[in-house]
């Protein structure tokens, strides 16, 4: 194993030191040494060289919402095949959610995950920890304990804290960790049994609807618990134009709020749910056409300041059911970057406002020192082919699960090369059968 390497012509863009030059990155003992049009390669034994012309070299990009399913549901994803869609889908550090089984709500928990990871993992991966036991919304979880074991997050995703007492007693508690607390807004009984946004498609297509205020009566709530408490709160998965209106409103008046933004609610609406395809099946639900624009707006404004996946793997017995029946979620690792681009190539969504929002956005967030290419950071690096053109093929993943509705899909931008302490852990092609 060589943590030296030399990337040679690459686009370097990185958007934390507003860097956008041609030039080469030097990588000794997995950290950035040099970079820029003046590298100097040092004599000596020589130094493997990786060709990065007409390539983008950015910092290895974070995923901070991947549920790995391990433990208990291994059958869905585990720690390995999570870890490797993530490389391939050019993720070099991921967050992965609470709702394991058990849930990871103890310091034993996060223990065995980072056990699991250092053994079998070769990026990073950062336990989130739950917000209350078992996720059951009644008494808080051992996060000082977790805390100290290395949770850099906590959160009851999949489930939101209905207690509005508990979440106020959750926001103050996270301050002295300076834990951002991660909020799943869905009101639990304005859901209800619905299974996809409440609207004119819901009554079309005769399925039980989910109104846009079961997300935005959390969203308000936890901006007035995150005022009272002065915590830091960071909304998952945005998806209406009135969360978007709430979050901007909160920023202004200098409440510490963060919110992130999937690929899946910046590039389909309920209608595709009319396929009755259960991949479409998501929480919160695909929405309409009005609110991906807000979303996408306000992702290029920055008042959405990440990207993430809500990878969540399910098995076929899961999804090949009746639509009231399926589980909700989809996977998203290996799909996620070209969607994202996709924004940029036609809404025009500024590539600098997507990579800040695949690096060094969601490491400020999570509190953790990647997403950057400055010299002496560690060398995490993605490169990607902004020019090639592919269709996306579910059989082609190497995670476990392949419930995408985006299978078939022709789609722009190839993760070409994933590098994580200098250490090359994906390059395309390597496989054989691509
Ligand atoms: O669709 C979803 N699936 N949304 C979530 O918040 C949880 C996730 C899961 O764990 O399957
Ligand atoms: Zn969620």
């Amino acid at each position: 194993m060589s943590a030296d390497l030399i990337i040679r012509r690459a686009r370097i863009f990185d958007p934390s030191q507003n860097l956008d030059e041609v030039g080469d990155i030097l990588i000794r003992n997995g950290k950035v040494q040099a970079l820029g049009t003046q590298v100097v390669v040092p004599s000596g034994k020589p130094i493997p060289e990786l060709d990065a012309k007409g390539w983008l070299v950015t910092p290895g990009w974070i995923d901070i919402h991947t549920h790995l399913r391990e433990p208990g549901q291994t059958h869905k994803e585990t720690i390995r095949t999570g870890t490797e869609a993530a490389a391939a889908g050019g993720f070099t550090s991921i967050a992965c959610m609470a709702n394991t089984k058990p849930v990871n709500d103890s310091s034993f928990i996060t223990t065995y995950i980072q056990q699991k990871v250092a053994s079998e993992s070769s990026i990073n991966v950062y336990p989130i920890g739950a917000i209350t036991k078992g996720l059951e919304g009644q008494e808080l979880a051992e996060i000082g304990s977790m805390w100290e074991a290395g949770i850099v997050a906590i959160s009851d995703d999949g489930k939101t804290v209905m207690n509005s007492y508990l979440m106020r007693k959750a926001l103050d508690y996270s301050k002295r960790f300076n834990l951002a607390v991660v909020c799943h807004a869905e009101d639990a009984h304005l859901k209800g049994r619905g299974v996809m946004n409440e609207g004119f498609n819901s009554a079309r297509f005769g399925l039980r609807g989910i109104p846009k205020a079961s997300e935005e009566i959390i969203v308000a709530r936890d901006i007035l618990l995150t005022e009272l408490t002065g915590a830091r709160l960071h909304v998952a998965h945005v998806s209406t134009v009135g969360s978007v209106a709430l979050i901007r409103e909160a920023k202004r008046r200098g409440i510490q709020i963060t919110a992130e933004v999937t690929p899946h609610h910046l590039t389909l609406t309920d209608e595709v749910v009319g396929t009755y395809d259960t991949n479409t099946k998501v929480a919160p639900p695909l929405r309409e056409p009005q609110d991906i624009e807000a979303v996408t707006e306000a992702l290029a404004d920055g008042t959405i300041d990440a990207l993430a996946s809500d990878h969540a793997p399910h098995s076929v017995e899961d999804k090949e059911v009746e639509y009231d029946h399926a589980e909700f979620g989809m996977v998203g690792l290996e799909t996620a970057f070209p969607l994202y681009y996709r924004v940029a190539l036609q809404k025009g969504v500024s590539l600098k406002r997507i990579i800040s929002a695949m690096t060094h956005k969601p490491a400020e967030i999570i509190g953790v020192s990647k997403g950057t290419l400055k010299v002496g950071a560690d060398a995490d690096i993605t490169i990607f082919d902004p020019e090639m053109k592919y269709r996306i093929n579910k059989n082609e993943f190497r995670s476990k699960s392949k419930n995408t509705p985006f299978d078939g899909w022709d789609v722009q931008g190839k993760v070409r090369y994933t590098i994580v302490a200098g250490k090359i852990v994906y390059q395309e092609n390597a496989g054989g059968n691509r």
